[in-house]
């Protein structure tokens, strides 16, 4: 076979903002490989028939946002465990004809918060979790691998929590009405709701309860600074932004498709941004 330049991408709908493209151009270009990563619009009518044709064009791989990620964990011939768990697939691998299927978006969350505050574990007390969608379950089965003791999951849909709290180990519901009190001795504060994103509802929710040994993070980052990191740094808690996050999760999709293991620095998070 003829050599040939390495393609990845990422299938979604809406796709243009994606920041994905940036990210892995920057990367390929520090890194001094060739290879290419675009970003693909695809209707949900044609996910299947699009990946399952990827690999005839030079495909390594794909990312996957939304609406996709869903049903590219059901066309997927293998699933990892974690994908499995969370029920949603970020990161497509072809490989020697199958999909295979797995979410990174735990390991970009822990991976984050190791860097920006090294001194922090999971296993340093109960963590708060606010929001229960597809964010926030990459959350919850990170938090419960990497030693959690406790969750407390609140969320505006209660029903939505209590079916987290049945899949991932140690994670209890709190009423959202009282989602202020759950603060109270915590050691992780997780927002995962859009609340304080730009052009949604503003984020309201007390936090006076929450330690000032705790940390806070928010897998929001359009503002890089929100509502939420501004008032847990009012209390005296180191906080670590959502775009770390973002950036950590396409580090193994990347060493995969292209061969070499990325790092996150200071430039990365200017070039995404720039
Ligand atoms: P994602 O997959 O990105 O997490 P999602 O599934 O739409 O997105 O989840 C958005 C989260 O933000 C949900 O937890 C949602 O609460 P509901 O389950 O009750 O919808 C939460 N959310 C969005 N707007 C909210 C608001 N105004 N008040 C409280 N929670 C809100």
């Amino acid at each position: 076979m003829t050599h040939r330049i390495p393609l990845a991408g990422v299938i979604g709908n809406p796709i243009a903002h994606s920041r994905s493209p940036r990210l892995f151009a920057h990367w390929l270009e520090t890194l001094g490989l060739s290879g290419h990563y675009v970003p693909l619009h695809v209707e949900d009518a044609d996910v299947e028939a699009v990946l399952r044709a990827l690999p005839r064009m030079g495909f390594m791989g794909t990312n996957v946002t939304i609406p996709h990620k869903l049903s590219a964990l059901r066309i997927a011939d293998e699933v990892s465990d974690r994908a499995r768990r969370i029920g949603a697939a970020n990161t497509l691998t072809f490989k020697d004809g199958a999909i295979h299927a797995d979410n990174t978006d735990g390991h970009g969350f822990i991976a984050n918060l190791r860097q920006n505050a090294p001194d922090w574990s999971a296993a340093d007390g109960p963590a708060v979790v606010l929001g229960a969608g597809g964010a926030a379950r990459a959350v919850l089965d990170a938090l419960a691998e990497a030693g959690a003791p406790e969750i407390r999951l609140a969320n505006r849909t209660r029903a939505r929590a209590e079916a987290l709290a049945e899949i991932f180990p140690r994670a209890t519901v709190v009423d959202w009405a009282e989602a202020a009190g759950a603060f109270d001795g915590a050691a992780t504060a997780v927002n995962t709701t859009s609340l304080g994103m730009q052009g949604a509802d503003p984020f309201d929710i007390d936090l006076s309860a929450l330690p000032a040994s705790a940390l806070a993070t928010d897998i929001v980052y359009t503002p890089l600074d929100t509502p939420m990191l501004i008032a847990a740094r009012a209390r005296g808690c180191r906080t670590v932004d959502g775009l770390g996050m973002l950036l950590h999760q396409a580090v193994p999709g990347f060493s995969r498709w292209f061969g070499a293991t990325p790092e996150v620095t200071e430039a990365t998070r200017a070039a995404v941004l720039a």
